[in-house]
């Protein structure tokens, strides 16, 4: 009996692309493998009818991993005094995206901790140049919280995104995951900010963070359609050896899978990334997410050198390979799910700019 009922939630969540906390609540803590099959067939068919077969790349550069932040979950907080910090130029920075170029990409994320160096003026250079020569290109920018001014300068100058998860959309939740000095009001604001200078906004959440509960992530579900970002991206909490949650355990994939199966009936237009980590705690897991309703994988081209130090989490993929190898590998993968790469920009759809 509990099986029909979730099937008439998951028809609902269809339908009305919405469902009360409760609902969610009951879907997300009780359901069974058939009721998640369910919930990906349906998925698929919605992210078919607005995306086709066609699953975008993105190329993400890993630009600095000095970060002024402390979040307890992440292998590169300031109080991780092992961390080998690093920086890119430039010069290194255009060199990855030149080779990413090469590799067909038509978008470039350039994601990094939260780094003074990179003042305004470093990264509006740095941006114009990017767009100077590839201006075929769609530039985002993963580097933390800034002020609305700041973010403005770099619209100005020609990013057309921005990536900031959200974390958790629970206050009370954020300080078990964060220092004190770390404010989730300032966090949130930051996205509405984004927005309203008119960025392709993401943002995002862990599964299976320390403290998590169903509950909590229906709010993470309801603020997100409140939000209305163009793009979600979620992916397991995995522990990092050197942070306070060294011995927690992890998110699971099932349940990351499940939510993302969730955040496309609630949002059929969304990018929503088949993640690295995901991929990292299930040796097909970024395969799984995109017959889950995943749509979007982000390949790393950053420079061999950096790629083991930008460790996040614990035996982070990917780190030993070069770019294209890794462009070849996700080619395979992405085939042997009955889709297909599409590059080119990869806009939200009916996206302008
Ligand atoms: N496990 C999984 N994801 C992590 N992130 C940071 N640390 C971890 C971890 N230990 C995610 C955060 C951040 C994004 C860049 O990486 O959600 O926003
Ligand atoms: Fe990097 Fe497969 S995607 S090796």
């Amino acid at each position: 009996m509990i099986m029909a009922n979730n099937e008439k939630l998951i028809t609902q969540l269809e339908e009305s692309r919405i469902l009360n906390k409760e609902d969610f609540v009951h879907l997300i803590a009780h359901h069974t493998e058939e009721e998640a099959q369910f919930l990906f067939a349906r998925a698929r068919t919605v992210r078919e009818r607005v995306f086709g077969k066609s699953v975008y790349l993105r190329g993400l550069i890993e630009i600095s991993n000095f970060c002024a932040n402390d979040c307890y979950y992440c292998g590169i907080r300031r109080s991780n005094a092992t961390a080998d910090r690093y920086r890119l130029s430039e010069e290194e920075i255009l060199t990855c995206c030149e080779e990413g170029y090469r590799l067909g990409f038509r978008t470039f994320v350039m994601q990094g901790g939260e780094d003074a160096y990179f003042t305004d003026d470093i990264l509006t250079h740095l941006i114009r140049n990017i767009k100077a020569r590839f201006p075929d290109c769609a530039i985002t920018l993963s580097l933390g919280e800034r002020t609305k001014e700041r973010y403005q300068k770099y619209f100005d100058a020609g990013a057309d995104r921005y990536l900031l998860r959200h974390e958790t959309a629970n206050a009370q939740h954020y300080s078990q995951l964060h220092p004190a000095w770390m404010s989730h009001a300032r966090r949130i604001q930051c996205l509405w900010d984004l927005k309203e200078i008119g960025y392709q906004v993401g943002t995002g959440f862990m599964v299976g963070t320390p403290y998590q509960t169903a509950e909590l992530l229906a709010e993470d579900m309801l603020f997100i359609k409140e939000l209305q970002p163009q793009m979600v991206g979620i992916g397991p909490f995995v522990p990092h050896h050197a942070t306070p949650f060294a011995n927690e355990s992890g998110g699971t994939a099932e349940l990351t899978l499940f939510m993302l199966g969730l955040l496309r009936l609630m949002m059929p237009e969304l990018l929503l990334p088949s993640t690295t980590a995901l991929g990292t705690i299930d040796k097909t897991g970024r395969e799984k997410g995109l017959l889950a309703g995943a749509n979007v994988v982000m390949p790393n081209l950053s420079p061999v050198s950096v790629r083991k130090k930008y460790d996040l989490y614990d035996n982070k993929i990917c780190t030993g390979d070069e770019s294209a190898q890794c462009v070849n590998c996700l080619e395979i993968r992405i085939a042997a799910t009955g889709y297909r790469v599409e590059l080119g920009r990869g806009d939200a759809p009916g996206w302008k700019r």
